[in-house]
């Protein structure tokens, strides 16, 4: 049986194969063009193969908008010595359906230079595959560190082969601002660039001396929605507020607390006392910025941070007093939720649903979308209280952590390991959850946070296979840690043809 990851839901593989060569032509029914581009483009540089339309080609794919049960990502595939039909009731689920064709070739049709000797045998397949999870995400951090457009593109082609619907870009923090803003030319002029990097963990170690900086411009974020988009991949763009701003405080002091402060683009690590003030300046600031980001990014959803915000300076800002007593609020600590209240209220008139880290997400409106990060009982408690969850807990699910306690093993993130056994064994639903709480679980994401990650080989060193392990648990309701092990064995060739690092780097 080939080794798929994800894992799809029914697969059986009868006797036989069909055999891709340069006549093989497609038939294509209505709507299924996007598709076929992909699945060209995706297996043109090893294969050369043209793939061309013919009315009559014994390649068909076919959109069945009343096929039930198949839902918006799901497919049927069936492969005979004959014929191969992929069909699915939304052009999405033709997308997964094409990446699942290519981990059933050889694993040279995933290279990037042409491979004239192989022969292009697809088995034969009876495969009804359906996702488990409609949230299957990867976050990368490109505020720590920053990595060009053109690696993004690589990052989401990773992301699709295996079926992670949802590209979290974790745009700005202390430590640089990535994203151009018309309105607010300095975020990234001046946010864009700090002068050195702290090397050891929060607030310790020495500083590098060497300048780190860069953002995308408006044509290259646009580039990364429509390319991740051809691939069945949402971006969701995420700017932090109120804290870790501090990077927009070095472009714009008057946005926060203490204008006269005289604030740099953060060089060290931790979570930094300063945030933004909160008044009308620093709102209509976060109403703009978003609706640029809104403007760029389609998703559905739109991240606002809000984790990690410590209150000390609302506590000593007059204008922060006068804006708790105008709000009948208790005292500082509440003016976090009612910042976040208020731009959620504002994506929410906008047609969009606000996400945010959860600290404890108990004081958020149920219109925010949580990612429970700190707490492994947040996840219940939020989709108990109504939220829809993003089930993050950092003990499982994030792969800045070191992969393994061994002692060659490079250092991450310290504080823990998230070995793949690990990821693996993370059920984004909690086991005590009720069907409705369960309903209310989206599904799960991994995130890599860039502290101490300056390079594509070291991101996907972090990534793969750890992000296999999660593909495969959101994707599919196997549970079998020995079956995956064996799949991921196989897939390791995969991994290997697209010059994925085994080693550190
Ligand atoms: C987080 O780890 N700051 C969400």
């Amino acid at each position: 049986m080939p080794a798929l990851i994800p894992r799809p839901t029914q697969a059986s593989f009868p006797p036989g194969h069909f055999t891709l060569d340069h006549r093989t032509t497609l038939r294509l029914g209505p709507g299924t063009e996007p598709a076929a581009d992909l699945l060209r483009t995706l297996l043109a540089p090893a294969t050369g193969l043209p793939l061309r339309p013919s009315p009559d080609g014994p390649f068909a794919l076919t959109l069945d908008p009343a096929s039930t049960g198949l839902g918006d990502e799901g497919y049927a595939l069936t492969v005979t010595p004959d014929a191969v039909l992929l069909r699915a009731a939304h052009p999405t689920g033709l997308l997964r359906g094409i990446q699942t064709i290519r981990q059933l070739l050889p694993a040279q049709a995933l290279s990037g230079t042409p491979q004239p000797a192989t022969d292009w045998l697809l088995p034969c397949a009876e495969i009804t595959d359906v996702p488990r999870h409609r949230w299957r995400g990867a976050m990368l951090d490109v505020a720590r560190h920053f990595q060009p457009a053109a690696y993004l593109h690589r990052y989401v082609d990773l992301l699709a082969l295996h079926k992670i619907n949802v590209f979290h870009l974790h745009l700005t923090d202390d430590q640089g601002w990535r994203m151009p803003v018309a309105a607010y030319p300095k975020l990234t002029e001046i946010g864009g660039h700090r002068a050195e990097t702290q090397q050891g963990p929060d607030g310790t170690g020495p500083y590098d001396g060497t300048p780190h900086g860069g953002s995308y411009t408006r044509t290259e974020l646009a580039e990364l929605v429509r390319y991740a988009a051809e691939r069945g991949v949402s971006v969701l763009p995420e700017i932090e507020m109120p804290g870790h701003v501090r990077a927009a405080l070095a472009a714009y002091p008057s946005l926060g607390n203490s204008p006269e402060a005289g604030l740099d683009v953060w060089t060290r690590w931790g979570v930094c006392d300063t945030v933004l003030g909160v008044h009308d300046e620093a709102l209509d600031f976060c109403r703009t910025v978003l609706e640029e980001v809104m403007d760029l990014f389609p998703s559905p959803y739109i991240h606002i941070g809000g984790e990690e915000c410590p209150t000390a300076e609302w506590t000593r800002s007059a204008s922060a007093r006068q804006r708790v007593a105008a709000e009948g609020l208790p005292h500082a600590q509440a003016l976090h939720g009612w910042f976040l209240g208020r731009i959620g209220d504002f994506l929410v008139r906008n047609g969009r649903r606000p996400v945010a880290w959860a600290e404890t997400g108990a004081e958020l409106p149920l219109d925010f979308t949580l990612m429970t990060w700190r707490d492994a009982a947040h996840t219940l408690a939020a989709a108990r209280r109504g939220h829809l969850v993003v089930n993050a807990h950092h003990r499982t699910t994030y792969l800045d952590y070191a992969r393994s306690a061994a002692p060659d093993e490079p250092s991450g993130q310290p504080g823990n390991v998230v070995d793949l056994r690990t990821v693996h064994g993370h059920d984004p639903v909690p086991a005590e959850a009720d069907a409705e709480a369960a309903g209310r679980v989206l599904g799960t994401q991994a995130q890599l946070w860039t502290e101490f990650v300056t390079t594509p080989e070291h991101i996907e060193y972090l990534t793969y296979p750890r992000l296999c392990a999660l593909a495969d648990r959101s994707w599919s309701a196997a549970t079998d840690w020995a079956e995956f092990r064996s799949r991921l064995d196989e897939h390791t060739a995969r991994l290997d043809t697209l010059g994925v690092p085994r080693r550190h780097p």
